[in-house]
This record gives structure tokens, sequence and C-alpha cells, in this order.
């Protein structure tokens, strides 16, 4: 498919069917975070692989009970593998952590499934439930499934800014 038309088809989906993700699905989405660009080719990100029943249940105690996701990846970052910028000690983990979460949801869309990227997250509950240590910080779930029938955009889909607003070209 054109990058663009997958880019407009994709949406944030957060209804989900009971069908699950089979395993060589799981390893593209895997390899799409794997090929993600970052800082210095550092390779800070850390993802854990929420499948079995028994995480996502833990992980339902650390997002809205409203998501009902049959997968999810927790993306993180190594904060001791990140590129630091010398001039005011800028880290580049949210940045290569965003850039991989991104790579796995379009990868998602592009096998047909359905994502929703999740900030609104309690990290204490992620950093417990799943034992992280403390260097590696909990940026995007990514909760994942087949579409439910009745999945749906939510309005926000459609709302984006014009081009001008947004850009300029000089
Ligand atoms: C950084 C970021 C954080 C987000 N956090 C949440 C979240 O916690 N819960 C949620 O339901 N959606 C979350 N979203 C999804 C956005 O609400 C959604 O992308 C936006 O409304 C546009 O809708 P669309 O993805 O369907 O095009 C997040 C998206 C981004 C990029």
């Amino acid at each position: 498919m054109d990058f663009l038309e997958l880019a407009k088809s994709r949406y944030s989906c957060r209804r989900f069917s009971d069908r699950q993700v089979e395993d060589e699905k799981i390893e593209k989405l895997l390899e799409a975070a794997r090929l993600a660009p970052t800082a210095v080719n550092f390779q800070p990100q850390r993802i854990i692989v929420v499948k079995s029943d028994e995480a996502l249940n833990k992980l339902k105690k650390g997002i809205s009970p409203n998501l009902n996701p049959t997968l999810a990846f927790i993306i993180s970052y190594d904060k001791n593998a990140c590129w630091v910028r010398e001039y005011d000690g800028a880290s580049s983990g949210e940045v290569d952590a965003s850039i991989v979460a991104t790579h796995v949801m379009l990868e998602a869309a592009n096998l047909g499934l359905g994502s929703t990227w999740v900030m609104h997250f309690n990290p204490f509950v992620v950093e417990e439930e799943f034992e992280l240590e403390d260097n590696i910080i909990p940026v995007v779930v990514l909760v994942m499934g087949y579409p439910a029938v009745d999945a749906a955009p939510s309005a926000n889909h459609t709302k984006r800014k014009d081009i001008n607003e947004i850009s300029k070209i000089l």
C-alpha cells in the first residue's frame, strides 16, 4: 500500500476482537521495532511483549479499563544506553522510543491490526508489575489486536489542522 494511504487508514483502535495475533505477525512487529533509527544507532529501546493472559492482566492494572487488547508492547528505553547531547544533557531516550513505537504502530496497520498509542498509563504500576529495573523507562504502551467488528475511528481521527497552520515553506 502507498505510504500515505496506510497513514490515512490507520486510526486509534480502542475495541478489539478476541482473535489472537499470530506469532508471525508479532515477529514482524518486533522487526519493525528493531529496524527503527535511533540516535547514534545506540538502540536503547527495550520492549516487553504482553501476550499471555497473565501478562495482559498485569497490564490492565495500569491502563484504562476500557481498553481490552489481546496484545501490547511496552516500549521503554534504557537510560544508560541513550545518546546524550553534551551541550545541555538532553537524552535521546524518549525520541528513540517514540520512533520505535511509530514503526510498530504503522507495521501493525500494515498487517491489518488495530492499535492505540497509550501514554496515559500508570508508570508506577507498570514498573512494579513487570519488575522494570530502575534504568528502564517506559514511554509508550502500544495496545494492539484485531479490530472488533464495531471498532471505528473516534471523532478526533478526522480533525487535522490545515497544512498552513502546521507548516510554512520559506
Ligand atoms: C503521544 C501520544 C499519546 C497518546 N495517549 C493516548 C492515551 O493515553 N489513550 C488513548 O486512548 N489514546 C492516546 N493517544 C491516541 C490519540 O488520542 C490519537 O492518536 C489522536 O486523537 C488522533 O486520533 P487517531 O490516532 O485515530 O488519528 C495518544 C497518541 C499519542 C501520539
